[in-house]
């Protein structure tokens, strides 16, 4: 079979990206413009001043994706693009422009749903069997996902309220911690003792596979609000540990759950938080003792980029599932 090249191209949050993936495996090329440092300002991302980011910063990063993989436009067999869930503007930047360059290029236009992006970073780390059991723990979502085929899958369970990286980073602005706060936390955990706050670790009905974390994200507010009133000064690395191991327990409570419901013998951890240090080797040592394997990608991988999106833009240009030219931005895009 011949070899078959997708340019992937994400937009749809704060980092403009591009990747040549050669077979859904091999990168050749991966380019990530972060716009981290124009947000932290902030204290989050501006949607407007993102997609003005996504603007000037699109054309030369694909452009340098190509050089680099040592690709011309015609030489592509397809063109995946992120056209939702994210910030309009800035999807529609990414949408508007791999449109025009499969177009011009006449290759299919692959449209790409980026929570199954960040789980498709894994088939860019390891071979992988159905059927997969995926935490995906992003900013903006929180899912236990089956999958028993490409394309095919079933949403177990998702986030009630907060995402487990959006309750991170809200943590992380209360104690003072940067932005974005899922690394900020982890880094201010290093050496505080993450008993010293006992914080709820909210598990809903008995065997619902859902997720709450307002409320433990409400405890740690709580805790902090009370003690400025009493003058009294808390330790932030006990309060980050604390929070920290709170958020793990129960993502890896829910994982074993789902485990415990179905047989599955592969997990793979997808999004933002699956670059957190604790929550991979909590997982990691319970999934041994099931003899499940664990595969997650590395933190690059884990956090928005264009890679994922090209991975997952070769399983659908092998079903020959291509998007039509009229394809939208869908910021509110679910998964099923
Ligand atoms: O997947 P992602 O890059 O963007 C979305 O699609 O939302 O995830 C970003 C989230 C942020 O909430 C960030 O705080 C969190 O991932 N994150 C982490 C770590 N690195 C990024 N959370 C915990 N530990 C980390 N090392
Ligand atoms: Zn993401």
């Amino acid at each position: 079979m011949n070899d078959i090249y997708i340019l992937g191209i994400e937009t749809s949050c704060d980092e403009t990206s591009a990747a040549v993936v050669r077979n859904g495996r091999e990168i050749l090329s991966h380019i990530i413009s972060s716009q981290v440092r124009t947000h932290q300002k902030y204290g989050g991302v501006v949607p407007e001043i993102a997609s003005r980011e996504h603007s000037l910063h699109f054309e030369p990063v694909v452009q340098t994706a190509l050089k680099e993989a040592k690709l011309g436009f015609d030489e592509l067999d397809g063109i995946a693009v992120t056209y939702g869930p994210g910030l309009v503007g800035s999807l529609l930047v990414g949408v508007a422009g791999a449109k025009a360059m499969a177009y011009a290029a006449r290759v299919p236009l692959l449209g790409i749903n980026h929570l199954e992006g960040h789980v498709y970073a894994n088939f860019l780390e390891a071979k992988l069997k159905f059927p997969l059991l995926a935490l995906l723990v992003s900013g903006g979502h929180t899912n236990l996902i089956l999958f028993q085929g490409h394309g095919d899958f079933k949403v177990l369970g998702r986030t009630r309220d907060d995402a487990a990286g959006e309750a991170l980073d809200k943590v992380a602005r209360a104690l003072g911690l940067g932005y974005p706060g899922g690394p900020q936390i982890q880094q201010a955990a290093a050496g505080g003792n993450p008993r010293a706050f006992e914080f709820p670790r909210a598990m809903l009905e008995p065997q619902s596979l859902d997720f709450s974390f307002s409320g433990m994200k409400s405890a740690v507010l709580n805790t902090l609000n009370s003690a400025r009133m009493k003058g009294v000064t808390l330790e932030i690395s006990e309060l980050a540990a604390s929070f920290q191991q709170a958020v793990v327990d129960v993502l890896v409570r829910k994982t074993l759950m789902a485990l415990a419901q179905m047989p599955v013998k592969t997990v793979v951890l997808a999004g933002g938080v699956a670059a957190n240090a604790l929550l991979r080797q909590t997982l990691k040592e319970e999934l041994d003792k099931r003899e499940v394997r664990l595969v997650y990608p590395k933190p690059l991988l884990c956090t928005d980029n264009g890679a994922m999106i090209a991975a997952a833009g070769y399983y659908r240009y092998l079903r020959q599932d291509f998007a039509p030219w009229t394809l939208n931005a869908v910021p509110g895009l679910s998964l099923a």
